[in-house]
């Protein structure tokens, strides 16, 4: 079996590492060679980590590797049996590519997209067939976090659904729960206002981020706190998943702070850019 990723960044590198560790043939698809390579190093990066760690065979990390391939041109999908988008959450790219996707790849069972925001009807209205358009919402690192949320626009046909579920159970091991095609989908309409409340709550002195993140862990069992989360999932996507929800429900519960904003506006996106609520130059 032979899948097309496309974008290579955070999401993506860990969906392609993902399925080649599965056995899947895949090609990572980014928008030049510097980025290409980039997400080649990172993929690597993380699959000798897993063979040092132990939970990887030294073989089953050199498979893994070749299995791997890599290009700046979508075309290069051809023949592919199915494509999963993980690019930038921009929804004029995120449309033009499933416009190009379909006309590349017209025998594909499958078209998936792991936004967290883009409503999964928004990508298929344009293609051809948009029945077997859906969204495939992986969890953040990929390789570790067991849950695939699949989405399933108005059109999506069940077959599409039962084709994607095998896919991502029995390839790749994950574990998948249902979804109607609504902002948020089931896991961050619960919690993107939590994590918003959080940004509020240090925002106003209420208290201290490390308090908030201990509190969290400490006093719930979280394995990491909100803000320590919010940072690990990037600041530019909460803030994209926090506007589609208020769009779509209008809870006041959803309206980004001030200081979410301003820390986009300042590059501050959280691990991937180095700083966020945290520091992780080092
Ligand atoms: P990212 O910014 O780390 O990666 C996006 C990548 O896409 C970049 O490497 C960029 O060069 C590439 N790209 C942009 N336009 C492209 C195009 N036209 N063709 C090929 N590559 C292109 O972003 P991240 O966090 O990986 O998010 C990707 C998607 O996954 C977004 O839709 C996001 O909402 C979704 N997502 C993010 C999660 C997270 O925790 N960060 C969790 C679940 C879903």
């Amino acid at each position: 079996m032979r899948v097309g990723v496309i974008g290579g960044g955070l999401m993506g590198s860990g969906i392609a590492e993902v399925c080649a560790r599965s056995g899947v043939d895949v090609t990572v698809v980014e928008v030049d060679e510097q980025r290409a390579e980039q997400t080649r190093g990172k993929i690597e990066k993380s699959l000798a980590r897993a063979a040092r760690s132990g939970k990887l065979a030294e073989d089953d990390r050199a498979a893994a590797v070749d299995r791997l391939a890599y290009s700046t041109r979508v075309e290069d999908l051809e023949g592919a049996d199915a494509a999963i988008e993980a690019i930038v959450e921009d929804e004029r790219a995120k449309r033009e590519l499933f416009l190009r996707l379909d006309r590349v790849l017209p025998d594909a069972a499958f078209l998936a997209s792991n936004t967290s925001s883009v409503p999964i009807m928004k990508l298929a209205a344009d293609t051809a067939k948009p029945e077997r358009v859906l969204g495939m919402h992986f969890f953040n690192p990929v390789p570790v976090l067991p849950l695939v949320e699949l989405v399933r626009s108005i059109m999506t046909s069940e077959q599409t659904l039962d084709t994607a579920r095998a896919f991502a159970e029995d390839r790749l091991g994950k574990t998948s729960i249902d979804s109607q095609d609504r902002a948020g989908f089931v896991v961050n309409a619960l919690l993107v206002p939590y994590i918003l409340s959080a940004v509020r709550m240090y925002e106003s002195g209420f208290a201290a981020k490390e308090d908030i993140d201990r509190g969290m862990v400490k006093g719930c069992a979280h394995p990491m706190g909100p803000l320590a989360l919010a940072d690990l999932i990037g600041l530019d996507t909460l803030l994209a998943v926090s506007q589609s929800l208020y769009e779509e429900f209008r809870d006041p519960a959803s309206v980004a702070p001030a200081l979410l904003n301003r820390m986009v506006e300042a590059g501050l996106m959280g691990r991937k850019t180095g700083r966020g609520f945290y520091d992780y130059s080092s």
